[in-house]
């Protein structure tokens, strides 16, 4: 029996709009369905992803073009040691960050096109959600939740990064602008009918590994 790839899903926004809470949403009502699913982000906790979160601190100092360039390297390593093993076993992955946010801040300092230049191996998601929270609310959220300030939690350098984003729902494919500023039900409902139009096929990975039962 032949298993069809699972899809790949990934979540994108501002610090605070929303997506960790959205990315588990998914999750959850997709394992009510009966799908097997794994819930991953970037920067990971890996090697690579922990040097990431260093400079994020601002621990570690590095320019932009290198930082670029681990977390495209961070997302390589995740790529090939994680998501495409879960896919190909039949689990559908849902990531919380991936290359779009690449390109919507690291852009503020490096040219977009060698930030989609040094992703362009980086694979296709077949869903993006980005969740569109307004700057103020998202800063709100981050100062409610924690004291430190990361490199890019400053309210002027989100409204650039959100300009990004809206440029890229409308260039990228199965890309999608999801209106943060609601209840969580309401954006939540949105995503689920954007995933009901994927037709997930029903294959559990349990099937695919015992195709005669
Ligand atoms: P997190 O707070 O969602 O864990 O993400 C850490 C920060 O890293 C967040 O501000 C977004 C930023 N980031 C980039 O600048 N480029 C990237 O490629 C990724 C994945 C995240
Ligand atoms: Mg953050």
């Amino acid at each position: 029996m032949e298993t069809k790839r699972m899809p790949f899903i990934v979540f994108e926004g501002l610090d605070g709009s929303g997506l960790s809470t959205q990315s588990f949403e998914l999750k959850k009502w997709l394992e009510k369905k009966g799908y097997e699913v794994y819930l991953t982000k970037e920067p990971t906790d890996g090697l690579i992803g922990s040097l990431i979160r260093g400079v994020l601190r601002k621990e570690l100092e590095v320019d932009a073009k290198t930082l670029a360039l681990l977390f495209a390297a961070d997302r390589m390593l995740h790529i090939n040691n994680t998501i495409l093993d879960l896919l190909d076993k039949g689990v559908i992955v849902i990531s919380d960050r991936y290359r779009l946010s690449s390109y919507a801040f690291q852009s503020l300092e490096v040219d977009i096109d060698w930030l989609k230049g040094i992703n362009e191996k980086s694979i296709t998601p077949d869903l993006t959600f980005i969740i569109d929270t307004p700057p103020f609310i998202c800063v709100k959220r981050i100062h409610t939740q924690r004291f430190h300030v990361e490199l890019y939690e400053e309210i002027d350098k989100l409204e650039k990064i959100r300009e990004i984003y809206h440029e890229l729902a409308k260039e990228e494919s199965n890309t999608f602008l999801i209106d943060g500023n609601r209840p969580i039900k309401s954006v939540s409902a949105d995503i689920f009918k954007k995933v009901n139009e994927l037709k997930i096929s029903k294959v559990s990975r349990n099937e695919s590994i015992l195709p005669f039962l």
